[in-house]
């Protein structure tokens, strides 16, 4: 486990006031408490919608109630109206004419069910979208993160991808929806000169994760002793990123760069069957798999060029694959009582 992941923000000795869509998901509650621990102002957005069970969201939120420095609204991004009210409110309220940034991570995610209910997606990967745009535009606050995907790569056959390669192959609806995210910051980058960051990551995971993606699925059944549902013959590979590295990738995120795109990827591409084995050794079982076809939406594999980041933002993964699925697997065991059913029932 690296000796010291804690990383301060680019202008840690200012306070600031910060807006994050999503705290009450995955990557934004890591974030959420990073900007929490450095002792900025938090104000967090979530919807608690029920892509999945909202118990899980609602465990992520009391960790971060704990700090008197993060204010929660519950909102939707795609209410035009009550996210209106909500930027008058909250900047009347702190005495300020903008947000120092506004971290949008708040997305539907999730590569498979796009193709069962692309509208979701569209509504809130785009509208939410560009109603955080204009609001910001308004109260000129100048600072966008915009979380992207690695999906946006396609089916690419280059050995490693890189942020200028081409991006017009989106293999999923949800692919699509972020690349259209991400030609709309763009937009308002070239008419109003917003300062943008669009972070493309890559499988993230850790403690709290999204229990409708592999890792926690697989820990949960290994442990448990149930059949894991396997699409493919597990050839296909992904570049799993830590939730604690990409956390520090969207703080370093927030410095002035124009506009660009960073790839947040842990820099090595484990398949599917590898990812397996090494859950089931550290938790000392047998895994029992149940083959299932390849799903079309899915891509063969993922590999971040991550030079950009390294140079620009200064940033580095420090997370090891080995220590991050011990750590995902310790959590998940103390919380195994209530986290089996979120999984089971996501
Ligand atoms: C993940 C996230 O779900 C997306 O939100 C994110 O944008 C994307 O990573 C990304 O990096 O861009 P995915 O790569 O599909 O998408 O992540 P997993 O759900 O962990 O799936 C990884 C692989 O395991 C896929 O090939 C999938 O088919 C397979 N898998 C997943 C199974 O075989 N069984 C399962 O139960 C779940």
């Amino acid at each position: 486990m690296p000796e010291n992941t804690k990383i301060s923000t680019p202008d840690a000795n200012t306070k600031n006031v910060y807006l994050l869509t999503g705290c009450a998901g995955f990557i934004a509650s890591n974030v959420a408490e990073m900007l929490l621990e450095d002792g900025h102002t938090v104000y967090g957005l979530d919807d608690r919608n029920d892509a999945y069970p909202v118990l899980l969201k609602d465990w992520r939120l009391a960790q971060l109630k704990r700090f008197p420095k993060f204010h929660f609204h519950e909102l939707n991004i795609t209410d035009r109206p009550a996210l209106e009210h909500f930027f008058q409110e909250t900047l009347r309220r702190e005495n300020r004419t903008s947000f120092s940034a506004c971290i949008h991570l708040a997305a539907r995610a999730g590569v498979r069910y796009s193709a069962i209910n692309p509208w979701i997606y569209f509504e809130t990967n785009v509208t939410g979208t560009l109603n955080l745009l204009e609001l910001c535009r308004n109260s000129e606050t100048r600072k966008f993160i915009l979380a992207s995907s690695s999906s946006v790569y396609g089916n690419s056959t280059a050995e490693i991808f890189r942020e200028d390669q081409p991006t017009d192959t989106p293999c999923s609806p949800y692919a699509a929806s972020k690349k259209s995210a991400e030609a709309l910051v763009f937009s308002y980058r070239h008419l109003y000169g917003l300062d943008a960051s669009v972070l493309r990551f890559f499988t993230v995971y850790g403690p709290a994760g999204r229990p409708d993606m592999s890792i926690l699925r697989f820990i949960h059944a290994i442990a448990a002793e149930k059949p894991l549902c396997l699409y493919g013959d597990g050839s296909q590979a992904r570049d799993f990123t830590y939730c604690r590295d990409i956390a520090s990738g969207v703080i370093r995120s927030l410095k002035p760069v124009g506009y660009s795109i960073f790839n947040l990827g842990g820099d090595h591409t484990y398949t599917v069957n590898q990812l397996i084995e090494t859950i089931a050794e550290q938790l000392g079982k047998t895994p029992r798999i149940d083959r299932h076809p390849a799903h079309p939406a899915d891509v063969a594999r993922t590999h971040a060029d991550i030079s950009r980041a390294r140079t620009i933002l200064g940033w580095e993964p420090v997370w090891n694959f080995q220590d991050g699925i011990a750590q995902t697997i310790e959590w998940y065991l103390a919380h195994q009582d209530w986290v089996g059913r979120v999984i089971e029932s996501a």
